[in-house]
């Protein structure tokens, strides 16, 4: 059986399979308009969800796991995904402040574009090597146990958009969500 950690790890990516497809969409869209009719909203959110959630609560809780199994194993894969973790923050919040301020106005479109559609082709790569090489190796090599010791270490956050109750700030991302899952 998959421990609750590992199962909340799947989990996240599920989730941030579905940010990231709705970010990159919202990307195109926004390609075809014109600078006045561009409203950086949802762009906004779903980086705010990637810094608030993926950078505070996802990635620090995936390190604790590769800290325990560098133990075990020492591929180039564990230590690339924790150089990954601190790039993805550096950028994530980079990327926020720019849509949160419209810097990207003055900056232009085209560049900020590219490195939306950048961050989510990196995050997405991140993911596939996670759930393709490292996870299985984790579940093999670390026990309930070691699982239970980092769940018992680690402040439990909650999914401020795909947990129980939308948190407040994910009002723009909330609602496309639903409208996608009418649609699905
Ligand atoms: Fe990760
Ligand atoms: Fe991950």
């Amino acid at each position: 059986m998959t421990h609750p950690l590992m199962q909340r790890l799947h989990d996240d990516h599920r989730n941030f399979r579905q940010i990231l497809e709705l970010l990159v969409q919202e990307v195109d869209r926004l390609d075809a308009l014109t600078e006045d009719e561009r409203d950086l909203d949802l762009i906004a959110e779903v980086m705010q969800y990637m810094v608030h959630y993926a950078d505070r609560f996802h990635h620090p809780l995936e390190d604790e796991v590769y800290e325990l199994l560098a133990k075990h194993d020492r591929s180039d894969a564990i230590a690339q995904l924790e150089r990954e973790h601190v790039d993805l923050e550096r950028l994530g919040e980079d990327l926020l402040q720019r849509a949160h301020f419209e810097i990207s106005m003055a900056e232009g479109w085209d560049r900020f574009a590219a490195d939306l559609r950048g961050y989510a082709s990196n995050l997405a790569t991140h993911k596939d090597l996670e759930e393709e090489k490292v996870f299985p190796l984790a579940k093999v090599l670390l026990n309930a146990k070691d699982f239970d010791a980092i769940q018992g270490r680690f402040a439990w956050l909650d999914d401020p958009v795909f947990g129980g109750g939308m948190a407040q700030g994910y009002k723009v991302l909330g609602e496309r969500l639903l409208r996608r899952a009418a649609t699905d």
